[in-house]
């Protein structure tokens, strides 16, 4: 680590043992380093696959077999584990740095590291709904061997039809609860961190400048900075190496 990012996190962390309430907003680049590919890196789920083409409601309406195999690629967060990072966030939150994360990530790892102010703004990729008979089913409760799976039906009646995993789609509206859950968590925040993500979708994207809007601070974690983001304070790094010592520097500054 240089001087420049010493530098940086000593100032992030000052802020953060001023600030009265801090929250965080998370990408993909949180999961990178629990093995799972981002959306718009250079390996990213989005260079082999064309969204328009995989993933909106349309698409999975007209072919779900076909928007399975890119959510095929998706299923492998089941088998991941938290990072180092995720950890330390949990542990910020534990010990009164954090108010609460409003994640883009569907993978369950936040919650898996031990957060639990954790709003899924895209929803979760553990549970899945049926388009055809409208029932939901914990994926833990199918317990499918096979992709696609296919509904076993509810109440005594056979279904069969592809389910969709409860992940918001590119034309599908944030679940109205994600929405107000971040309303609660953006009001008052003093600070923000941003973190792996590249604040490209929208209306994600518009949450850091909500906090901005209202005169807090706008802190980045990303490897890549995010375009258009244009923070206060920029920490250049992974989430698995920048999270745990900004938590140490937090910790020696905060009484
Ligand atoms: P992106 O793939 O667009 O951005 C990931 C960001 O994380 C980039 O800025 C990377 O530089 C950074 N990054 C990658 N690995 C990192 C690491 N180890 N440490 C720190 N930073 C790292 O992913 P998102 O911004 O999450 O939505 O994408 C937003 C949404 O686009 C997703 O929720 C998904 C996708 O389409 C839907 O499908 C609706």
């Amino acid at each position: 680590m240089g001087g420049v990012l010493e530098d940086a996190l000593k100032q992030a962390a000052a802020w953060m043992a001023t600030s009265g309430k801090t929250i965080a907003f998370t990408g993909a680049g949180v999961s990178t380093e629990s093995g799972i590919p981002d959306f718009r890196s250079a390996d990213g789920l989005w260079t082999r696959y064309d969204p328009a083409e995989y993933a909106t409601l349309g698409a999975f309406r007209a072919d779900p077999e076909k928007v399975w195999r890119m959510l095929a690629e998706m299923e492998e967060v089941f088998a991941a584990e938290p990072n180092a990072g995720h950890l330390a966030m949990a542990e910020l939150e534990a010990e009164g740095g954090l108010a609460g994360i409003v994640t883009q990530n569907v993978d369950g790892l936040h919650q898996a590291g031990g957060s639990r102010a954790v709003v899924e703004f895209h929803g979760s990729g553990r549970s899945y709904s049926c388009l055809s008979c409208g029932a939901s089913f914990l994926r833990a409760e199918v317990r499918v061997m096979e992709v696609p799976p296919h509904c076993p039906g509810r109440a005594g009646q056979t279904c069969g039809a592809i389910l969709k995993p409860d992940v918001v789609f590119f034309d599908e509206a944030i679940p109205p609860q994600a929405i107000s859950q971040t309303e609660r968590l953006v009001r008052g925040a003093e600070l923000v961190l941003v973190v792996g993500t590249s604040c490209e979708v929208y209306p994600a994207s518009e949450i850091p400048q909500q906090v901005r809007a209202r005169g807090g601070r706008v802190v980045e974690i990303n490897l890549d900075p995010a375009r258009g983001l244009a923070p206060h304070l920029s920490l250049t790094g992974r989430f698995s190496e920048v999270m745990p010592r900004l938590l140490e520097q937090w910790r020696s500054m905060h009484s």
